[in-house]
């Protein structure tokens, strides 16, 4: 028996880092999991790690016609949907304000709003009436961005900055039959990439930086983090049983773990 045992889970951005984690502990919790993500490789490869277990959905969660397919799908293969986690995210490799063109920031900002908030937001209202029927839950992944400088420039700050108002609006809203919160970890190496709209698209966080490192001799704890490390706190606020009285929350387990952009010369 584990803390999730039988609960059906959608989890968006589940094909690597952070979402593919989470999805695979919430299997290990006996959770009922659908991935979606817009990699079919990615998803391709969860599957067959699951022996099939994980139901995937390809598409794009700044789509409201996606939501709607993955939303469905859970209820069709689990017969309802009792935890939405939307996760799916693009990051802005630290281009600072100056350092982008007026257009670019323009055009960036459409993109990872579009992702990063959007997506969270047309998730919650393809999951809503679900969740509802089923007294369930949403959690968000959030970031040490949500709360600090220095995790990102000022397109994926101030987009994470903007979850926090989207879980605190949803959980007044859907209240009492929904629980709405979000997850904020620090730095982790991934897959995570940028807009391709600025050609951040090519290249990883992990490629890009000694993330590992950064993370580990920038975090008040100084532990080797991984993914996994992270997904506790998801199965804590996905257990109904064990976060009952959890509403509007944000957990920060980021240990103040941001990259952080050199300073200036
Ligand atoms: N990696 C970090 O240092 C870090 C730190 C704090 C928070 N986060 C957050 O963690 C979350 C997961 O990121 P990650 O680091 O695991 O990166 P990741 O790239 O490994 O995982 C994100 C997944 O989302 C998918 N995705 C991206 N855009 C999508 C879209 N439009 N539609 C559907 N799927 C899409 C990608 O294909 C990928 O599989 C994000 O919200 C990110 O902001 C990451």
């Amino acid at each position: 028996m584990g803390w999730l045992d039988t609960t059906p889970v959608l989890i968006t951005g589940a094909g690597s880092g952070l979402g593919r984690a989470i999805a695979e502990r919430f299997d290990a919790e006996g959770a009922r999991v659908v991935a979606f993500d817009r990699d079919p490789v990615k998803l391709a490869d969860l599957r067959e790690w699951s022996l099939g277990r994980i139901v995937t959905v390809q598409g794009d969660v700044t789509s409201p016609e996606d939501n709607a397919k993955a939303v469905a799908t859970a209820v069709e293969e689990f017969g309802g949907l009792e935890v939405f986690v939307g996760n799916a995210g693009i990051w802005d490799f630290f281009r600072g304000l100056l350092d982008t063109s007026p257009e670019d920031l323009a055009r960036g900002f459409d993109e990872v709003f579009a992702v990063n908030v959007k997506g969270y937001l047309l998730g919650a209202r393809a999951a809503a009436e679900a969740l509802r029927e089923s007294h369930g839950s949403m959690i968000f992944t959030l970031s040490n961005a949500a709360f600090f400088p220095a995790g990102g420039g000022p397109l994926y700050t101030a987009s994470k900055h903007a979850g926090v108002g989207l879980v605190r609006q949803l959980a007044y809203e859907l209240s009492p039959e929904v629980r709405v919160n979000a997850v904020a970890p620090g730095g982790m190496a991934t897959d995570l990439r940028g807009p391709g709209s600025l050609g951040l698209d090519g290249t990883s966080i992990t490629d890009a930086m000694p993330i590992k490192e950064l993370v580990r001799t920038r975090s008040a704890l100084r532990n080797d983090v991984e993914p996994a490390d992270y997904t506790g706190s998801y199965v804590l606020l996905a257990s109904r049983a064990n976060s009952s009285t959890v509403t509007g929350a944000v957990f920060d387990i980021s240990a103040f773990g941001t990259p952080q952009r050199p300073p200036a010369q």
